[in-house]
């Protein structure tokens, strides 16, 4: 795991936008696997921008609610379609999210994990974190093995959702159709993206502390190849933060996007808290 620590909350979504871009400039017909949510909102008006040909690409959602209908405001669909697909030239037919309002769930959960197998497997899967640790809707307890399937949400991800519901927790779904973390595990790669205070202290546990159930972004350490970006806010609570930026400041790998990111953020592309000379 490699983890980069960016000056605020816009260069990180940069940064996330960017590194998606180089994914499918390097391989136009990328298997991409996506999250929705607060923070990638910022990276898909980012990404909008890059003049990324998606054309050949093919989309996978991480989770939808159960019961919300496609056309709802509140679907993870429309959430898609508004803030990414109907801006960039992706074949509408390649973007596929779990249907919430299917008769039989069981059906189209196994149905999603066959059209992901049809489609070579994820090559880049995009992940946020919730306040309760979990990545898409596996919330604690998640088996670390689990696919897709049906779960109930906490009453901490009710709540952190509910500014999507006019504040409302009682108004945010029940349940939720997610990607299993099994599932999320078996894409090639991961990119986790976190900004903000409130994640600083779940963030700290996912990555630096025992891989467990009950944070089911813990098991990102498991992956080979997993990235986490953030800001300086959801860094807040890393211990090994010298070292982070050490690596983010001399990999060869990084030269490029911390050339890009020089040139865009320049007043502070070195953070005030981060150990000099190194
Ligand atoms: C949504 C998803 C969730 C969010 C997480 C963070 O598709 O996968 O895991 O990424 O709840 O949400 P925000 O960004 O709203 O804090």
């Amino acid at each position: 795991m490699e983890v980069v620590v960016q000056p605020d909350a816009d260069a990180a979504a940069m940064l996330t936008a960017r590194l998606i871009a180089a994914r499918v400039e390097a391989k136009p017909d990328l298997v991409l696997g996506l999250a929705t949510g607060r923070t990638m909102e910022a990276v898909y008006q980012r990404l909008a921008t890059l003049g990324v040909d998606f054309s050949r690409c093919r989309t996978f959602n991480l989770d939808e609610y159960v019961g919300v209908p496609t056309r709802d405001e509140h679907s993870y669909r429309r959430y898609m379609d508004g803030r990414l697909f109907d801006k960039i030239n992706i074949v509408k037919t390649n973007t596929h999210l779990l249907d919430g309002m299917a008769s039989d769930l069981g059906k189209e959960v196994a149905s999603y994990e066959r059209r992901i197998e049809q489609a070579g497997g994820i090559d880049l899967q995009l992940l946020g974190i919730g306040e309760d640790g979990h990545i898409g809707f596996n919330e604690p307890l998640s088996a670390l093995m689990s696919r897709t399937r049906e779960k109930a949400l906490t009453p901490a991800t009710r709540r952190q959702n509910a500014g999507m519901f006019g504040g409302d927790p009682d108004r945010v779904p029940a349940r939720a159709l997610t990607m299993g973390v099994g599932t999320i595990l078996d894409a090639r790669e991961l990119l986790l993206l976190a900004t903000g205070r409130a994640k600083a202290a779940i963030l700290a546990k996912a990555v630096e502390g025992p891989i467990t159930a009950m944070i089911s972004a813990s098991a990102i350490q498991l992956h080979p190849y997993c990235k986490v970006i953030l800001d300086q806010d959801a860094a807040g609570a890393l211990t090994q933060r010298d070292y982070y930026e050490w690596v983010f400041q001399n990999e060869p790998e990084w030269q490029a996007y911390r050339q890009k990111t020089a040139e865009t953020f320049p007043s502070n592309i070195r953070a005030p808290g981060i150990a000099a000379g190194l």
